[in-house]
């Protein structure tokens, strides 16, 4: 059974193959509006969303299937009265495919130990990989083709975003530069750093990890930043991490220090003033609501791969 855990599981070509039937998709809908006729998804939510839930929901739909919003915090799960093994056995006997949006990564590979149908990624605290894979679709857009491309992202890297985009960018031939702060709680974890390492090596492109937001931004052709407060961050620390991530601050004065055509991307929400200047978000070289957009598309085609894989769908 094909899932999507992490894009460390996952090859360039399964990349490349997401990114371009999500871009048929996008270019074509009418050709996939049955595409998923009865197919119903499962979206198990531990966590907050915008995006996610509603370009899962509004691309089940628009390919002829059904989504489910399941609130875990109203689950016997939650209330410690069933487990993980017995709520996805259930769920699979009801359903074709699930998402979830989970704090622990382990209990979403927990969850994929008993699964009988494709399981979707969709956010643990380790990583974000359909958020990626919509990212690249839209780099793909706007600048052709990935390969050769620099990608820079700056602020938190102890995260699921900045994680996803070490999985995929230097295995898709992408120079990547990170710029963070020092210390475990804001540098990526060890296993994405090798896994970055060892893609750039193959694919003879860099990856630069540092501290200095500067060389980190330098000739980039793609800027990336998410939230300094991501979901599972207690709101207490805010001040701190404001004061720590506060050179990391994508400002107008940053970005000159990239290509003149760079483009500026942040996965949402953002907080202007917090992890990049307004100036930044709402300017010419911002494009995150494309972003935003292409997570539907990716979605669709997400499903529509994983559903074919599985056999329960034809073609
Ligand atoms: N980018 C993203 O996953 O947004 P949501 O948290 O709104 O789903
Ligand atoms: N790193 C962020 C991503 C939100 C889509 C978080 O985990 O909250």
């Amino acid at each position: 059974m094909q899932h999507l855990l992490t894009l460390e599981d996952w090859s360039a070509e399964q990349i490349a193959e997401a990114i371009a039937t999500a871009r048929h998709i996008k270019a074509h809908p009418e050709q996939y509006a049955d595409s998923l006729r009865r197919k119903t998804l499962c979206m198990i939510f531990e966590k907050p969303s915008l995006r996610t839930r509603l370009s899962f929901e509004a691309g089940m739909n628009q390919m002829g299937g059904h989504a489910i919003y399941y609130d875990m915090s109203t689950s016997p799960l939650n209330s410690g009265k069933e487990s993980i093994a017995d709520t996805v056995r259930t769920t699979c006997r009801y359903v074709d495919i699930i998402m979830a949006r989970l704090y622990k990564h382990e209990d979403l590979l927990e969850m994929a130990r008993y699964t009988t149908v494709p399981l979707i990624n969709a956010l643990t605290n380790y990583s974000h990989p359909g958020q990626v894979l919509a990212d690249l679709q839209t780099v793909e857009e706007h600048k052709g083709s990935l390969a050769g491309l620099k990608l820079a992202y700056l602020g938190d890297s102890f995260n699921n975003v900045t994680h996803s985009l070490m999985f995929a960018c230097p295995k898709m031939g992408m120079h990547l530069s990170i710029g963070c702060p020092p210390g475990d709680e804001y540098e990526p974890s060890p296993a994405a750093r090798a896994a970055a390492e060892a893609d750039a090596a193959r694919n003879n492109v860099t990856f630069q990890l540092t501290n200095d937001a500067q060389a980190a931004i330098q000739d980039a052709d793609v800027v990336y930043t998410d939230s300094w407060m991501s979901y599972h961050i207690p709101k207490e620390q805010e001040a701190a991490r404001r004061e720590i991530f506060g050179p990391y601050q994508v400002t107008a004065q940053l970005m000159a220090r990239a290509k003149p055509k760079a483009v500026f991307m942040n996965c949402l929400p953002a907080l202007r003033g917090m992890e990049q200047t307004a100036e930044v978000i709402d300017g010419p070289q911002s494009i995150v609501f494309d972003q935003a957009e292409n997570r539907m598309h990716m979605h669709k085609s997400l499903m529509l791969i994983l559903l074919r894989a599985a056999g329960k769908i034809k073609g």
